[in-house]
């Protein structure tokens, strides 16, 4: 897990620490620095250049808020122009397959887009996912605003689409999948037998004889998804599915056995799958008893899901606005590596004893779903 050793002490070397520690097992690589990114972020260009997998973004969104660890209004230029540079910096330490997600909302999503698209092409823009941020409406507001954003961008978007994930069939679709006939294959679920006429072949249109004599014709427009030979081979070999009385629609049946590929992951993700802030803000209070509550963290289950898409055990995960600590706390129960970097004390009074509580086998957040037992370190770096 982590950075191997290389790097990392020539990491230590490039870096004019006043202050370096280890937590829990020594030599792990993931770091928690204590600076302004953009410092940081020059310094890991000398050392981790084209290393790392995913780099998550969680900036200040400039909507004029003041939270209790940091201020978020600054002059609309003067924001981009920080996160642009940023952006560049990172697109210089990300792996040709690796992945940018920025979390950001309505205040600067369009002109984020715009100036992301120039740091990493067009061609790279991989999407932009909606996160249901809360489930309550807010009534102070003209609008309430429950979603926000993830701009997706890939390095090298071909690079990309043949290493990312596909997500682990959910519950909700497996529970799609019945035994209605008893098939000793287990359960199936039937998809439509017949297909747009689009690229149709003369040997696509017939009438189907259902076995018990009935004749099925393809709807207007549609035909057959298979040719009569290849359908009758189905029929015969319990394939087809015409419902328990065998008067239906023929319908195929498809087997969950042979449902290899996961699920591609969709653009709307809902808080009943990855959380909202208040499930966040849950957690922390778990957590820090004794501290000041952090006004916006994101829920681990988003970050999680981030990293399933993106990530594999092992691979460098890079986030430089850390606030609680949520990024690096996900990477290491998913035993990836992390440099996360916090510019405000919370560093400290959050991601160290939060970092430290995962060291020691914190149950909250994701640690039931991936049964996280604690292990691992993590060293301090102050700029
Ligand atoms: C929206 S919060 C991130 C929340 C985080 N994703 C979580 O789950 O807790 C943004 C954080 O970026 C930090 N930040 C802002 N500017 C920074 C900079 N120049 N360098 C490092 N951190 C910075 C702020 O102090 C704040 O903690």
């Amino acid at each position: 897990m982590g950075v191997s050793t290389g790097p990392r002490d020539q990491f230590d070397k490039a870096i004019k620490r006043v202050e370096k520690w280890s937590a829990g097992i020594e030599g792990t690589g993931n770091a928690l620095i204590h600076g302004d990114n953009l410092t940081a972020l020059r310094l890991l260009a000398r050392t981790h250049a084209g290393s790392v997998k995913c780099a998550y973004l969680d900036p200040p969104y400039n909507n004029g808020e003041s939270y209790q660890h940091y201020f978020d209004s600054m002059s609309h230029d003067e924001w981009l122009e920080a996160v642009t540079t940023r952006l560049q910096q990172i697109r210089a330490l990300l792996r040709e397959d690796g992945s940018v997600w920025i979390s950001i909302d309505d205040s600067e999503l369009h002109y984020l887009k715009v100036s992301a698209d120039e740091v990493f092409g067009r061609n790279n823009f991989v999407g932009t996912i909606i996160w249901e941020r809360r489930t309550t409406r807010e009534n102070r507001k003209v609008l309430s605003r429950n979603h926000e954003y993830l701009l997706v961008y890939a390095k090298n978007i071909e690079a990309w689409s043949r290493v990312r994930n596909s997500l682990p069939l959910t519950q909700d679709v497996k529970k799609r999948y019945k035994n209605l006939d008893s098939d000793p294959r287990g359960p199936w679920q039937s998809v439509s037998a017949n297909v747009q006429e689009g690229h149709a072949t003369p040997q696509q249109y017939y009438a189907l004889r259902a076995p018990n004599g009935r004749v099925h014709h393809p709807p207007k427009g549609r035909c057959w998804v298979y040719s009569e030979p290849k359908m009758l081979e189905e029929i015969v070999k319990n394939n087809v599915w015409f419902g328990k009385d065998g008067n239906a629609v023929p319908r195929l049946k498809r087997f969950l056995t042979d449902r290899k590929k996961g699920l591609t992951p969709e653009t709307l993700w809902r808080a009943d799958e990855v959380g909202t802030t208040s499930t966040a803000k849950k957690h922390l209070l778990e957590l820090f008893k004794e501290t000041s509550l952090f006004d916006t963290p994101k829920p681990e289950q988003l970050i999680y899901r981030i990293l399933q898409i993106s990530t594999h055990p092992g691979d460098l995960v890079l986030d430089p606005y850390l606030g609680s600590g949520t990024t690096a706390a996900v990477a290491h129960k998913m035993s990836r590596g992390y440099i996360g970097i916090e510019v405000g004390a919370h560093i400290k009074t959050h991601c160290v004893e939060r970092l430290q509580q995962v060291v020691g086998g914190e149950k909250g957040g994701i640690s039931k779903l991936i049964g996280w037992q604690g292990g691992g370190g993590f060293d301090f770096y102050r700029l």
